[in-house]
């Protein structure tokens, strides 16, 4: 398992291809004495030219996408599946909030996308908005992110994530990252040894280079 503190930054769908070129190469000089993970999220269009660029500049970041689909190589325009990634990325973000609202994702189908990754050798990031959340069988990093907390600077309190915490690894040996409205000044108070392992961090805070900069400062 990769080291802790585990720090993820989800782009969602923003930026050029320039820019988060730009993103890349500022993040990985500035946080090469990081102890832990980071974990970049771009959006999908340039997960194979992050991928050559992160040997390029011989960066430290690992790769992952922001989701995939629940279906196979085959004839499914606009998709894009397991298979065809797993050169590039070592994870992917499987059931954020914002997939299962916009894109009616089930949680059958959110099974079905864990196999096709376990199956291609990716390692799925998976996100619950609550303990009721079904988690699917083989998932070994589970990400906290309550939906009042993503993009409003509402985080939940330390307290609760912790609660939370314990009771997802009632139900399996996990790591757990907590996201939403993480900041530089918040970080620390979610990470928790044994417990807590790391941080997701989505538009409010990755895009811009400093203050994701600043969230790994703090996170160390
Ligand atoms: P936020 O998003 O950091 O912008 O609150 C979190 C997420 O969507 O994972």
């Amino acid at each position: 398992m990769s080291k802790s503190p585990f720090v993820v930054a989800n782009h969602k769908a923003n930026k050029t291809w320039e820019e988060v070129r730009s993103w890349l190469v500022e993040i990985s000089n500035e946080t090469s004495a990081f102890p832990g993970t980071i974990v970049f999220c771009p959006s999908a269009p340039f997960l194979a030219s992050t991928y050559s660029e992160i040997k390029k500049i011989n960066s430290s970041l690992q790769l992952s996408a922001q989701d995939i689909s629940k279906f196979e190589q085959g004839a499914y325009t606009g998709e894009f599946a397991a298979t065809q990634i797993k050169d590039f990325c070592t994870y992917s973000i499987i059931g954020h909030s914002e997939r299962r609202a916009n894109f009616n994702e089930s949680e059958n189908t959110l099974s079905q996308k864990v196999k096709n990754a376990k199956t291609a050798g990716i390692e799925p990031i998976f996100c619950v908005q609550s303990v009721e959340n079904e988690i699917p069988t083989d998932v070994k990093i589970v990400a906290y992110e309550p939906v009042f907390a993503i993009g409003t600077g509402n985080p939940d309190t330390p307290a609760n994530v912790k609660d939370i915490a314990k009771k997802l690894k009632e139900k399996g040996e996990f790591m757990i990252l907590y996201g939403g409205s993480v900041d530089a000044q918040n970080v620390k108070s979610f990470l928790e040894p044994t417990l807590i392992d790391g941080v997701l961090i989505g538009a409010s805070n990755s895009l811009d280079p400093k203050k994701f900069i600043a969230i790994v400062q703090n996170a160390a």
